[in-house]
This record gives structure tokens, sequence and C-alpha cells, in this order.
């Protein structure tokens, strides 16, 4: 992998500086490159989003739509800050409020949004493969912001930056995956931040593994490349980031964990527990918390080791740079038109 010393451009095989792709709606296939690409353009916004003045207006004149059909909190608002803050027209369409619920399409919908010549669509769905679809039928850059079961890719690329930062903040150099244990822990099946972090891990050279109750592991799982684990002691041995998981009782028909109380017993991060990882690892999670169930509030947050914070600080540096990169073609930037 990368060295201290390579500056970011090096690590771009030679006339790829720019992002081969219009859409960016999963981590699956993107090539090393392709991810670290995104992480490096996403450190000036860090820098910004620190400043007193958070104002850059390169996206001014162009509109983006946020289109989310299922419910977001931090998604929502950290992609509208990511869009104004680059001086775009951020509009949101919230399913609750549009003709969904009058019966209309999906691609009716995707249709009129186009219609609207939005610059960039960012779209949330309840069904796996909704995004994709959407993306085949409109004219402009969509970007993933959570389809089903299937991929949440900037969260995904924001917790590779979280996992980044603070390995160099603790003198590891340049921001190496290779040799990085990171166990992810909780209802996998469901989610679609295991997915994207599942590909963007491994695909940067990370060991991944994941524990899960035998109901919740995907019955795919030996088709990723990651090591399944039941046991999350088991799991925890010798890891440097622990990624827990929310139970994601909206998407579950029928009973898969006995009671919330065994849950904790078995797959909860309790202080405990946390000390049969690496001394220092990193503790995260994508929010909402259900603090007790998959996570202990002394753990959450623990000073030093608890990166969730970090985690939605990175997810605006994050959309910044996917919203600046895949509108570049749009903006007849140089090299990229
Ligand atoms: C996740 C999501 O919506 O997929 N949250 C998020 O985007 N930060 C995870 C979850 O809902 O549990």
């Amino acid at each position: 992998m990368t060295s201290a010393t390579q500056t970011p451009t090096d690590r771009y095989p030679a006339g790829s500086a720019a992002f081969p792709h219009r859409d960016l709606t999963g981590l699956a296939g993107l090539a090393p490159w392709e991810i670290l690409f995104l992480l490096d353009e996403a450190e000036q916004w860090v820098d910004l989003n620190r400043a007193a003045q958070k104002r850059d207006d390169r996206l001014a004149g162009l509109t983006i739509i946020n289109a989310f059909f299922e419910n977001s909190t931090r998604t929502l608002l950290s992609f509208e800050i990511a869009g104004k803050r680059l001086g775009a027209d951020v509009v949101n369409m919230l399913v609750a409020q549009s003709s969904v619920k009058k019966g209309e399409t999906l691609i009716d919908t995707a249709m009129t949004l186009n219609a609207m010549h939005a610059d960039a669509m960012v779209i949330r769905h309840q069904s796996s493969g909704a995004v994709r679809l959407i993306a085949e039928k409109v004219d402009c850059p969509v970007l993933n912001a959570g389809d089903g079961q299937h991929e949440h890719p900037t969260q995904g690329l924001l917790d590779a930056l979280t996992i980044r930062k603070f390995m160099q903040g603790r003198g590891g150099g340049g921001g190496d995956f290779a040799g990085l244990t990171v166990t992810i822990c909780g209802d996998i099946l469901h989610s679609r931040v295991a997915r994207s972090n599942i590909h963007c891990l491994t695909t940067l050279g990370a060991e991944v593994r994941v524990c899960a109750p035998p109901a919740l592991m995907p019955a795919d799982i030996d088709a990723l490349k990651v090591q399944p684990f039941h046991d999350f002691d088991a799991a925890l041995k010798g890891a440097d980031v622990v990624m827990m998981l929310r139970l994601q009782q909206e998407r579950m028909s029928g009973q898969f964990i006995a009671s919330p109380g065994e849950y904790r017993h078995l797959y909860g991060l309790s202080l405990d527990r946390l000390a049969l990882a690496e001394p220092d690892a990193l503790v995260m999670h994508p929010g909402p918390m259900n603090r007790g169930i998959e996570i202990d509030s002394n753990v959450a947050d623990l000073a030093g080791r608890s990166a969730i914070t970090t985690q939605v600080e990175m997810g605006v540096a994050i959309r910044m740079a996917c919203l600046d990169v895949l509108t570049r073609k749009t903006r007849g930037v140089e090299g990229w038109a």
C-alpha cells in the first residue's frame, strides 16, 4: 500500500486523475485508487469545515436534489450542509411530502426530478437497487445515500477517512489500511453500512471480521472477503477497530433475537469486552445508537477511543468531496469534461 512519503497523486495510475464514474451507487468494484482519491479530496474539506468561514462557492449555480424516500437525520443533514458549503442550491424532497404517497411509481418520480434539471441527485430508498434504477433513468450524477440492505457508500468512505485520521493522529504514518484488523458487530444481515464498509476496507487491504448471531449473518457471507464470527469475544481479540451496528428492527419480519437483554449479553460492547481488543482499539458506530443494547454509554463516550463524533464530522467532508468530484464534468473542470 502507500507509504507516508508518497504524495496523493503518486498513488493514482498515470492518466487516471479523473474519477471515472458518473454516479456513486456503491463501493463494490471501485479500485483502491478511486477510494483513496475520494478520501484525499475530502481532506481539504475537513480543514475548511474546521475554519470560521466554511464556504467555497465552486458549486454556485448548481441545483442538488436530496430525494429521501426513507427517514434520515444525520445523512440528510450532512448532505444538505455539504451542498450548501460548496455554494449549491440544495432542495430536499422528503417522502412524507411527495406524490409517492399518492401512488406514483419510482420511475415517474425520477423522471419528474430529471425534468427539473438537477445537477446531482442524492437518493435514499428503502429498496435495495432502487438508487441504481433511478441512476439509469436520469441525466445527472446520482449519489446513493443508502438503499435498503444494499449499500451506503458515503458511510463506508467516511468510516475509512475516520480510521485514517485516527491512525495518522496516533503516528501511523500515511494511513495504511494493510495490517489493520476491523471487527464489525451487529445486524450484519440488514446493514448497508456493513456491506459498504466491507467493500471499502477489504479493497484498501484491511482484514475485516464480521460478528453476528446466526440469524443476523447473511447467507452469502462466504462470498465477501471477511472472516465470520458468532462469538464476539473471539472476534475482538487483536482488533484495531470495533464497529458496532444497530439492530435494524424496521427491516426484520419475525423474531431474529431472543431478547434485547440476551443480545446485549452476547453482542453488546461493554468496557470489559472492549479490553479484549487491542489496547488502543478505536470504537465506531454509524448512528443512530441504541445505548445499553449494542453499545454501553461509557464505551460510546470513551475519550480518545470513541470515534463516533469524528465519523459525523468526516461525513460532511466526504459528501463535499463526492459532490465536487461527481459534478466536475458538468462544470467543465479541466481534464474532466
Ligand atoms: C445507518 C443507515 O441509515 O443505514 N445510519 C446512517 O446512515 N448513519 C445505520 C442505521 O440506520 O442503523
